[in-house]
């Protein structure tokens, strides 16, 4: 059956972050920190999914979905990262996954989304080795509970930005900014996400794998520096993430030194676990030029001129799913699982009508013209087996606060009263359309 979904994350819709015995995670606290995030918005509230739940359940079966991706919040469950359980975070996603299931909705959680616990962040959070085994010690809690249940289980969300964001950059939490010296906190979320497979399947997990944002690489021209320039983004941007998961090595790091530090003999091999499924998340293309003399990295983002944008500014080019699909298919070949899109979608202003509702046209377009792309890909023979839209709400979007809307339904952060979008409707209709395998 093929996987028509939607998908959120846990600090970005549930609110309730002093609630019920949940610990701090690194974004409450980077979210706090005077001028980090947009206006000063914090996930505090956000959605209030955590309450409003059952409401959001039976969103999503009007909707007429068969998947849905959600995060589950580290510090719910293991309020210090580690050691005492906290059941009433734990008894929260059975909850939902238990209303999920009765509304035929499979559920796809996803152990790590950004938010780290804040104890584990205070013991060098994903720079520091430990911080590994501990993730595979809080899936095994969770697994323990609900493997039971989960036919799909993802351990990280895009491992690049974390690092790249959160590490090397500092614009999402924990805010550092190490530059090159991240690298070691993209090998630990990878050790983490092998140790996590090993720990779900030992706890009787049916299907593992990991998500990426993934984006095809295009060179801004067919001379040398570029092409170096744009083989060097591939490799931090993709390549890092992918290679040791299905090739079991990692990507030639001398554009970026040190290189990688930390990885130990048999690292490689926990990393290369076996997955069933990739997740990947696409949302645009990227263009890449050499970078000027002197700057400090090997490539420079040329930006992609000529394309429609979202409200982020970002270019939207449906074909660049398929070229992303099937550039996967050609560089993996027969060590590609298949695929998930676990995240697909677009921020717009939707400003709602006097009468309330929004008329997302150009979400819509988006929606279809994506989907029609990860149909030619299919086409050509990449085994594609769910496509999940971001983001079943509008919620808490990191940096940029609650200023991009990128949900089916319209959330009045005033109120919080939820209002479905035209492209609600839409997909519901969609989705109805579809018969059982696409
Ligand atoms: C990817 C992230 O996983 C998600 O949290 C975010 O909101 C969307 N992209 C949109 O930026």
């Amino acid at each position: 059956m093929f996987l028509w979904g939607t998908a959120t994350a846990a600090y970005q819709i549930e609110g309730a972050a002093g609630e019920d015995g949940r610990g701090p995670s690194v974004w409450d606290v980077f979210a706090h920190e005077p001028g980090r995030v947009r206006d000063g918005h914090t996930g505090d509230v956000a959605c209030d999914h955590y309450h409003r739940w059952p409401e959001d359940v039976a969103l999503m079966s009007g909707l007429g979905v068969n998947a849905y991706r959600f995060s589950i919040s580290w510090p719910r469950v293991l309020p210090s990262g580690a050691g005492e359980v906290n059941a009433k975070g734990l008894d929260f996603y059975e909850r939902l996954v238990d209303a999920l299931l009765e509304h035929g909705i499979q559920p796809v959680p996803t152990l790590f989304h950004w938010d780290l616990p804040q104890a584990l962040e205070e013991r060098g959070g994903w720079l520091s080795r430990d911080t590994a085994a501990r993730f595979a010690d809080y899936a095994a809690v969770v697994a323990g509970r609900l493997a039971d249940r989960v036919p799909l289980w993802i351990t990280l969300n895009e491992p690049f930005v974390h690092m790249a964001y959160g590490y090397a950059m500092g614009v999402h939490a924990p805010g550092r900014a190490l530059l090159n010296e991240a690298l070691p906190a993209a090998h630990h979320q990878l050790l983490g996400h092998g140790l996590a497979v090993r720990a779900l399947r030992a706890a009787g997990a049916r299907e593992v794998a990991i998500t990426n944002n993934c984006t095809p690489v295009r060179p801004a021209s067919r001379e040398e520096p570029d092409l170096r320039a744009a083989e060097a983004y591939d490799i931090l941007h993709n390549r890092l993430f992918l290679d040791p998961v299905l090739l079991g090595a990692y990507p030639d790091l001398s554009a970026y030194p040190p290189g990688m530090d930390g990885v130990r003999d048999g690292d490689l091999e926990v990393i290369a676990t076996p997955i069933d499924a990739l997740g990947v998340n696409y949302y645009n293309p990227t263009r890449i030029a050499a970078p000027e003399a002197g700057a400090g990295l090997p490539f420079a983002d040329a930006g992609l001129p000529g394309h429609p944008t979202t409200a982020f500014g970002w270019p939207i080019v449906p074909d660049g799913l398929r070229e992303l699909l099937t550039g996967l298919k050609a560089r993996y070949g027969a060590a590609l699982p298949p695929i998930h899109v676990t995240e697909n979608g677009c921020s717009q202003e939707d400003v709602p009508a006097e009468d309330g509702t929004v008329e997302d046209e150009g979400r819509i377009a988006f929606l279809r013209d994506h989907i029609a792309a990860m149909r030619r890909a299919m086409a050509e023979g990449v085994d594609v087996r769910g496509y999940f839209v971001w983001s079943l709400l509008d919620n808490f979007e990191w940096a940029e606060g609650y200023h991009q809307r990128f949900g089916l339904v319209h959330v009045d952060y005033a109120t919080l009263r939820r209002t479905p979008k035209a492209s609600y409707r839409w997909y519901a209709e969609f989705v109805r359309s579809q018969n059982t395998d696409t």
